[in-house]
């Protein structure tokens, strides 16, 4: 079928989500709380494209095309609501980078460079009172103030990860009974440092 991206006719399979199509395409669309293959719900709202038709701007991770459609994906407009999604997170992001543990991998602070989002409340080194880490399994750590509670975890661990709570006063908690279920390799998933792998000692 056939789309309209910033003006430009894209051939599309109708198949796949809109993220996909347009990455394939070429577009930059950032995202945090998608992964390809992997479970997940619409939260973090930093993919939003805007559909011409209604002018509503749309989760691209969560919408497939529809014949004829018309999308602009990088005008001011789109891109400011992205970096405001990205201050949002950050506002409640009780951490600082230069002492963060999966800080190499953290694509959250990857994008607010990028996007050069504001740190309203905490700032990127402003010193933070933060709970341990705690240890879940093999080498992986789960740093709670880190989480931006996208939900990667939840939907891709199997009697692992759950969600504790609603509202603004959610969090993600590891019920002690479930951390057997856990594996090491959800912390690729993850998209800030909340899940990290940690060096052992006896890994050295
Ligand atoms: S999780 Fe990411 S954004 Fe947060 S402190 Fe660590 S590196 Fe910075
Ligand atoms: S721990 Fe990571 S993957 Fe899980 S909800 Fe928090 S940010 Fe998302
Ligand atoms: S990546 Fe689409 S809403 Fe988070």
């Amino acid at each position: 079928m056939k789309i309209f991206v910033n003006d430009k006719a894209l051939e599309v399979s109708g198949q796949r989500v809109l993220i996909e199509e347009l990455r394939e395409a070429g577009y930059d669309i950032p995202s945090l709380c998608y992964a390809p293959d992997a479970g997940h719900e619409a939260s973090c709202m930093v993919c939003m494209v805007r559909n011409e038709a209604d002018n509503q701007m749309i989760p691209s991770c969560a919408t497939y095309p529809v014949e004829g459609m018309r999308l602009d994906v990088d005008s001011d407009e789109v891109t400011a609501l992205r970096r405001m999604s990205v201050e949002l997170l950050l506002s409640d992001h009780r951490a600082r980078c230069g002492a963060c543990e999966g800080r190499t991998k953290c694509r959250l602070r990857e994008l607010s460079v990028k996007m050069k989002a504001k740190w309203t409340r905490y700032g990127p080194l402003a010193p933070v009172d933060t709970k341990e880490a705690v240890h879940v399994t093999g080498r992986l750590f789960f740093e709670a103030a880190k989480c931006i509670r996208c939900g990667l975890c939840v939907y891709n661990s199997r009697n692992g990860f759950t969600f504790k709570g609603r509202g603004f006063g959610m969090e993600v908690v590891i019920p002690e009974d479930n951390k057997k279920n856990i594996n090491e390799k959800i912390a690729d998933l993850c998209p800030t440092g909340a899940l990290f792998l940690r060096q052992l000692h006896h890994d050295e």
